[in-house]
């Protein structure tokens, strides 16, 4: 046994059953989220990652309040979700309150499991706007929104945000914004360990989510950085926290949330298998190419190849040899070319192996 598995397997056997996270009424088991990711987290997404198993909750990518109250097509198109992929979050976002309230009605009436305000997002679109991590400099205005969002819901409402704007006077004041919530009955928080200043750079300080923790009487999700099924027991262990949300580690891993659900459940998390890999691209691919026009699927292609070839044999190769194709239909033919051909490599060195 080498020092890795030997590391795994004392994770595994002193890994503490998690309890199921509470949102209001809601129950969230295991306690594991998909984060709302823009251009990511759209409905085929988040149907696949459903789909693979172990995931507590999914996430919507943020929505505008400002395009859905002024009837906008494309954003409300992006509203679409079905049964099978609940419990679901419909994030929202935006600067003014009567128009944040009105569009947290719809995503009641709509009938989302969970209504969740964006206070973290550190895009210039965004923050120009004054919404997204922009709200926290604005603290008044953020409690105007949480109030007149809460009015209208009937279902659990949460809310995102970072450690702070990471400038100005009070560069970090996620402490605030928590108790601010809280005491406005809010039903959950996630802390993305970061400062809008810092974007993505940097890593998430865990440490702050502990501290939130620790100040908070309502469920705080941790996230931030969580790239393996380890990393995702680790920030329960070490935090404390309620649940645990992962963006990015999706994307590099769509069985992320499976792997961590069995070692939270005391067994290895096992990784997929080549067949279960192409599998799962083939349906994803198969989604974009029928859903979406020509110049949308081709970047939506481009953008899920870079990332579920990440770590492949030969996967540069592969990606370079997508970045030159200029038809969505081209797409899979590739990818099961590529697929057969380490199918083949992995039966020929098994051969030698036994030989
Ligand atoms: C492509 C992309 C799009 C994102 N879009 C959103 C969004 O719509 N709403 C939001 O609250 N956070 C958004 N985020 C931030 C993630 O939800 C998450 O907080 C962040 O990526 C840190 O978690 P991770 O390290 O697990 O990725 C986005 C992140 C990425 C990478």
């Amino acid at each position: 046994m080498n020092l890795d598995e030997r590391a795994l397997m004392s994770m595994i056997q002193n890994v503490d059953r998690p309890k199921p996270l509470m949102i209001g009424r809601l129950c969230i088991d295991p306690p594991l989220a998909l984060a709302p990711m823009a251009g990511i987290c759209d409905r085929h997404f988040r149907l696949l990652v459903r789909r693979v198993g172990g995931v507590g909750l999914v996430s919507m990518e943020f929505i505008s309040s400002e395009a859905i109250t002024r009837g906008v097509r494309p954003e409300l198109d992006k509203l679409a979700f079905s049964d099978e992929e609940r419990p679901l979050a419909i994030q929202i976002y935006g600067r003014d309150a009567q128009r944040m309230a009105d569009c947290a009605a719809i995503v009641d009436e709509l009938g989302a499991d969970v209504c969740d305000i964006n206070m973290g997002c550190p895009a210039n679109k965004v923050l120009k706007g004054c919404a997204g991590a922009s709200l926290m400099g604005d603290l008044d205005r953020a409690r105007r929104i949480i109030e007149a969002c809460r009015r209208q819901l009937t279902i659990p409402l949460t809310v995102k945000f970072r450690l702070g704007l990471g400038r100005g006077a009070q560069p970090v004041n996620y402490l605030e914004l928590g108790k601010i919530c809280e005491d406005l009955g809010v039903d959950a928080v996630t802390l993305h360990g970061r400062t809008a200043k810092q974007m993505y750079t940097g890593r998430a300080d865990w440490e702050q989510s502990r501290w939130l923790k620790q100040s908070l009487r309502i469920p705080v999700i941790g996230n931030g950085d969580v790239a393996s099924p380890h990393d995702a027991v680790r920030m329960l262990q070490q935090t404390g926290c309620d649940g645990v949300m992962i963006g990015r580690g999706v994307l590099a891993d769509p069985w992320i949330f499976r792997r961590t659900a069995s070692l939270l459940a005391g067994s290895p998390p096992d990784p997929p298998t080549l067949g279960e890999r192409l599998d799962l691209i083939r349906t994803h691919f198969r989604w974009i190419v029928r859903e979406y026009d020509q110049r949308t699927a081709l970047h939506k292609l481009r953008t899920f190849t870079g990332k579920y070839t990440r770590g492949l044999p030969n996967g540069r190769r592969l990606r370079h040899q997508i970045g030159t194709l200029d038809r969505a239909d081209q797409f899979l033919p590739a990818l099961e070319r590529h697929f057969d051909e380490l199918q083949r490599l992995g039966q020929e060195l098994s051969a030698e192996a036994g030989a």
